[in-house]
């Protein structure tokens, strides 16, 4: 199955499934860490695989595009925040269509594993896009980290490509700035427990990722990009 048709496919039931405490943790742990770096509620955002809109849940962006290939998602998000704007696309078309016209963001994020199913001819044209000074975060699956809830997610046999930490580390060999490649670990089985309490969580998510965590044992892989 393609991952357009997945999501498609699953769209109704996405906010529902990620509405569990648990996820809600996890997303405010990554939007904290962007927050360090990025003035989300001022600076101009591209949200690339912005699914149902979670970003916007949790963070007020005066200036955002957020672009997707399922329509269901983006009917979803559309209906949550009807004054952003949204695009139905594949990521590595829009961005090369934003290069053509000149176009830059201050922030440039795919979160929660959407780089993964991207193009790979994407990744050139991301240089062309960002203004100097902008970060980006592109959070990828982790190929080496063998987790059943990415890869066998309900029993589906969606294509999921995920990268290696040797792969990360290429890909960040393109991007004309200060790469840093990152591993962000959710233990497994957190993801399932919904009886533990929120400080645990959040107790055993700032645990896990304790700086210097290696990233073959990551399950994401994030490229947080700073460009000059
Ligand atoms: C795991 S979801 C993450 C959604 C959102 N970033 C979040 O954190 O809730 C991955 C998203 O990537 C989108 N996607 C998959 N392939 C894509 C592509 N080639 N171009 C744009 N979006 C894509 C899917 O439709 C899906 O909404």
């Amino acid at each position: 199955m393609t991952p357009k048709d997945y999501y498609n496919k699953i769209a109704n039931k996405y906010d529902e499934v990620y509405a569990k405490p648990y996820f809600q943790i996890e997303n405010d742990f990554i939007l904290a860490e962007i927050r360090k770096n990025c003035n989300l509620a001022i600076g101009k955002v591209l949200d690339l695989g912005c699914g149902t809109g979670m970003l916007l849940d949790e963070q007020y962006c005066a200036d955002y595009t957020g672009v997707d290939i399922s329509a269901m998602m983006v009917n979803l998000a559309r209906k949550k925040h009807p004054h952003k704007y949204f695009v139905i696309d594949q990521a590595s078309e829009y961005v090369r269509h934003i290069a053509q016209v000149g176009m830059k963001y201050d922030v440039i994020l795919a979160l929660f594993g959407s780089p993964s199913y991207f193009r790979k001819e994407y990744f050139y044209a991301l240089n062309q896009i960002a203004k100097p000074g902008a970060y980006g975060y592109l959070m990828y699956y982790n190929k080496t980290h063998h987790d059943p809830y990415i890869y066998g997610m309900n029993g589906s046999d969606v294509e999921r490509t995920g990268i290696t930490p040797m792969e990360a580390i290429n890909l960040a060999a393109q991007i004309k700035g200060a790469v840093t490649v990152e591993g962000h670990y959710i233990p497994d089985g957190m993801r399932k427990k919904e009886s533990y309490p929120r400080f645990m969580i959040k107790r055993k998510l700032h645990k896990a990722n304790k700086p210097g965590r290696r990233l073959g044992d990551s399950n994401y892989i994030t490229l947080k990009i700073k460009w000059d």
